[in-house]
């Protein structure tokens, strides 16, 4: 019987390996479309396959995707979606330093199931005033905890009770009181919080509420039975939550190589924000910048490794060997690649400067391996099928583009012509560099007017929440080990043999010569 394994001669005369394939192609960069792999025997179904990843020691993912330290992309809420999923987010830099701490400790401290701001209501508020609120703020829910102004619960308004015929009452007047309204010290949670909100709702049969307070009786959060029962169910998913040794889920904050006024490196300034994210448990920290090849990047990622010697360190971006090795050298884990290959990007075009994100990948792959550092491929990622392509040379992905509609991302819904958009805008455009992040593109922030951006101001479609957009990209991505045999991205990575694609080629890939019929899923 012959060996189900061993590659066919005339095959591998035709679908290359990384190596055979890149070298027969030195003077062509090419990206995602550029190319196809190969199917190979398989006996790895989609859903068996393993999508872990260790990036650093102190660094494991349960999927390989992170989502982008962009301002229209990743604040807390989205790390939230992302670390619940399995994945990581980077809380971008465009804002006071202060509120990057603020959003780090919200992912950090986040308890799954548990509301923690709750939407209150005071007690001399009329019911008329909380109907109008849930219309404004369009509300799917009717009960609300009650506190007065000094945060201490006072009792909770009853879903029953918000009905127009009472809108001329006081909350006071119709709200359950305190002494009759379940509660839980914040301190009795333990370890599963989850757990213990489950037993409450079973030991109490009718109750579907229970209030978190603290030692003095301040309302600190609200677990609903309909969202434990959910979480509850979904415990056999997959793919878990990715959380650090304490059991709290994982977030990543990225910093830039800040000068001081005489344009110097700012060490005391980013040291003492470092620090502060590592007292609030941030997991790596991310160098984050257009140039990563420069003396600032390769200056900042040395300090940051010999002032937190255990702190998985990511930095870029690069699209060279000599930039892995820089970075490695300098202390980074974890390596970005891509210049240029972004949504909304114009480094290309403006600059005259990047490579197609392939051929980048491959090339800052071959250093990677030499230096025992890990790689993100950091932008241009528009489907599933791209990230499996950036997984045969990279360990994972960084998405700005796919998050930027989801719900979870920054920013307000906005409607145009009867669609909904969101704004997504480049780190590199005039209005976000204004905000902050110009030193990621070299520049201070008093002179943006006088350079030119490297990015734009867009929209994008309101996308599913981040959850489903996940589900879909990660079931693209087992799908692609199935069809490789690769039962886990290691294997992915070895056995991945490519071939280019004519723009006949290209075109026969997508749905053609048909008028597509949309189920609604
Ligand atoms: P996608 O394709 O996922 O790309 O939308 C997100 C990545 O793009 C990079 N980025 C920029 N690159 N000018 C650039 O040249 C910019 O203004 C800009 N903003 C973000 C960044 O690496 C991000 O992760």
């Amino acid at each position: 019987m012959p060996d189900k394994q061993a590659p066919h001669a005339v095959d591998a005369e035709f679908y290359r390996s990384a190596d055979s394939f890149f070298a027969a192609h030195q003077s062509l960069a090419l990206t995602f479309d550029d190319v196809t792999l190969a199917t190979l025997y398989s006996e790895v179904l989609p859903r068996d396959t393993q999508l872990d990843i260790v990036l650093a020691d102190g660094l494991h993912l349960n999927i390989p995707i992170l989502s982008a330290d962009m301002d229209t992309v990743t604040e807390s809420r989205m790390a939230i979606a992302m670390a619940l999923n399995g994945g990581l987010g980077l809380i971008h830099y465009n804002m006071p330093e202060r509120e990057q701490l603020s959003e780090v400790s919200r992912v950090k401290n986040h308890i799954h199931g548990l509301i923690q701001e709750p939407v209150k209501v005071a007690p001399d508020q009329l019911i008329g005033e909380v109907l109008d609120m849930i219309e404004k703020r369009k509300f799917t829910f009717g009960t609300f905890p009650v506190v007065d102004d000094a945060g201490k619960l006072v009792g909770l308004l009853p879903g029953h009770v918000v009905k127009h015929r009472y809108a001329k009452r006081k909350v006071a007047e119709a709200l359950t009181p305190r002494a009759q309204v379940h509660t839980i010290r914040e301190k009795e949670l333990g370890a599963t919080p989850i757990a213990r909100a489950d037993k409450f709702f079973t030991d109490h049969p009718g109750i579907h509420k229970l209030l978190v307070v603290d030692n003095a009786d301040h309302l600190r959060g609200l677990f609903t039975m309909s969202d434990v029962e959910r979480i509850t169910q979904e415990r056999s998913a997959q793919f878990k939550p990715a959380r650090d040794s304490h059991f709290r889920l994982i977030c990543g904050a990225a910093v830039s190589a800040t000068r001081n006024a005489f344009g110097d490196l700012d060490r005391e300034r980013i040291l003492n924000h470092v620090g502060g994210l590592v007292e609030r448990g941030v997991d790596v920290v991310a160098v984050s910048t257009a140039h990563g090849h420069t003396k600032g990047v390769g200056d900042t990622a040395r300090m940051l490794r010999d002032a937190f010697p255990k702190l998985p360190l990511i930095a870029g971006n690069v699209t060279s060997a000599a930039g892995v090795e820089f970075l490695a050298a300098c202390g980074a884990n974890v390596v970005k690649v891509g210049q240029g290959p972004g949504s909304i990007c114009t480094t290309r075009i403006v600059a005259g400067v990047g490579i197609p994100q392939l051929t980048a990948l491959y090339v800052t792959s071959r250093a990677a391996l030499k230096k025992h550092v890990t790689l993100i491929a950091d932008g241009g990622i528009v489907k599933s099928g791209d990230i499996v392509k950036a997984l045969t040379l990279a360990h994972a992905v960084i998405c700005g583009g796919l998050f930027a509609g989801c719900p979870e991302a920054p920013g307000q819904i906005m409607e145009i012509g009867g669609k909904m958009y969101k704004q997504y805008r480049g780190m590199g455009s005039l209005a976000a560099m204004k905000t902050g992040s110009a030193a990621r593109y070299g520049h201070t922030t008093n002179a943006t007017q006088k350079v030119a951006p490297e990015g734009i101001e867009a929209l994008k479609e309101v996308s599913a929440s981040a959850d489903k957009v996940l589900t879909q990209l990660v079931g693209g991505i087992q799908s692609g080990m199935g069809y490789l045999g690769a039962p886990n991205l290691t294997q992915l990575r070895q056995k991945a043999r490519f071939i280019r694609v004519s723009s006949a080629g290209e075109r026969e890939a997508a749905p053609h010569d048909v008028v597509e019929v949309k189920t609604e899923g």
